[in-house]
């Protein structure tokens, strides 16, 4: 035994076992079962919504805030999708006769939300929070890209652990003033005065299995 596993096997074997070895067997199985199915193969991923919202024209355009939709994207794990009496704020008023307004009218009357098709998703087994993440200072468009300019959103980062990792190891480059961070245009040479490294508290994101995998 001594011979065939150093002693470092001792904490190696277990944590391949215990931690590992049930996650690999969890992620092959999914992968086959829900991950290898086309509408989760990642980047690019763009399915058509039940009503054809434009980021492009209302965050771009007409420059809706972010988070006057997404509005618990500071405080919570989640980015909530808005409901539809949000949109109804506008669309009581705006273009009342719109054909394709019609969906977000009818659910807004019967109070049945719009069925709205997810397109960032991680696998359970990862844990993921918006609101650490913002209140790091990362941006929106690091993540997401410049959904200002998506018609239909769509997923431009691969959402893996490499990529968590990534930045994990080194994410002051990422970072920017807190004022810009729903800015989807925004670039380092903006603010050649902000240095992430002066933050009272630099933040350190984790690099263990624990910190993604509880
Ligand atoms: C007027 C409301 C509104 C505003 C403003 C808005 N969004 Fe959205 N957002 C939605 C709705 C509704 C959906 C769900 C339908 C869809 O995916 O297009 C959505 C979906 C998304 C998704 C995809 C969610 C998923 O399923 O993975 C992302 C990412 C996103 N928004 C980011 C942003 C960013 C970044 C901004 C600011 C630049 C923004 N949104 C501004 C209403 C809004
Ligand atoms: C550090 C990367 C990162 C940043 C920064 C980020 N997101 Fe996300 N976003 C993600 C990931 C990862 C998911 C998928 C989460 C999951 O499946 O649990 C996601 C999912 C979403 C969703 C779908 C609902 C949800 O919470 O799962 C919306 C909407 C969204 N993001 C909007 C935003 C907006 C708006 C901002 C900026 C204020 C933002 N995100 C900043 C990584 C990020
Ligand atoms: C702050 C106001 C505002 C909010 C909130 C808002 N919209 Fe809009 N929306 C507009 C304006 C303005 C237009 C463009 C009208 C025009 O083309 O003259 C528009 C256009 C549209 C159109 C195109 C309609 C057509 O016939 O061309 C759709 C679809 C739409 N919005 C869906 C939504 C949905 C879904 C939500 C909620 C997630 C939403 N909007 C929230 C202001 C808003
Ligand atoms: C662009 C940079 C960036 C990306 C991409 C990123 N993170 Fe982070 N993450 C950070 C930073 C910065 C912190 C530290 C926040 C703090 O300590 O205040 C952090 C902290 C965390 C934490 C610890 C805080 C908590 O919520 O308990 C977890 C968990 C986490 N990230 C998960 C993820 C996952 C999962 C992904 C990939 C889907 C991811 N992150 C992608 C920058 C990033
Ligand atoms: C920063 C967050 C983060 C950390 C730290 C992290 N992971 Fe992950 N891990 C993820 C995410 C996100 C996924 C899902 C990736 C995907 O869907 O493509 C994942 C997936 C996995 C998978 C499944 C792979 C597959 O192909 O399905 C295994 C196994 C795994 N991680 C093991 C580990 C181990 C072991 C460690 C510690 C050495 C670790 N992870 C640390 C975020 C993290």
């Amino acid at each position: 035994m001594a011979v065939i596993f150093p002693r470092w096997s001792n904490w190696i074997i277990p944590i391949i076992f215990g931690v590992v070895g049930p996650m690999v067997t969890v992620g092959a199985v999914g992968a086959l079962w829900y991950w290898g199915s086309p509408e989760f193969t990642d980047v690019g991923y763009a399915p058509d919504q039940p009503v054809p919202y434009s980021h492009k024209l209302h965050a771009g355009e007409l420059g809706i805030d972010c988070r006057y939709c997404h509005n618990t994207v500071e405080q919570g794990a989640a980015a909530a999708i808005p409901p539809t009496a949000t949109c109804m704020n506008c669309h009581k008023a705006v273009k009342t006769d719109s054909e394709i307004l019609e969906p977000v009218r009818q659910a807004f009357e019967t109070g049945e939300p719009i069925a709205w098709k997810r397109v960032h998703l991680l696998p359970d087994y990862a844990y993921f929070d918006h609101s650490v993440h913002v209140a790091a200072t990362i941006g929106c468009a690091t993540c997401h890209g410049r959904v200002d300019q998506m018609k239909t959103v769509k997923q431009e980062e691969p959402l893996s652990m490499s990529w968590c990792l990534d930045c994990h190891r080194n994410p002051a480059p990422n970072m920017r003033p807190h004022s810009e961070l729903t800015n989807m245009a925004w670039t380092a040479a903006d603010s050649p005065d902000f240095d992430p490294h002066a933050k009272a508290r630099f933040p350190t994101p984790p690099e263990h299995c624990s910190g993604c995998h509880r």
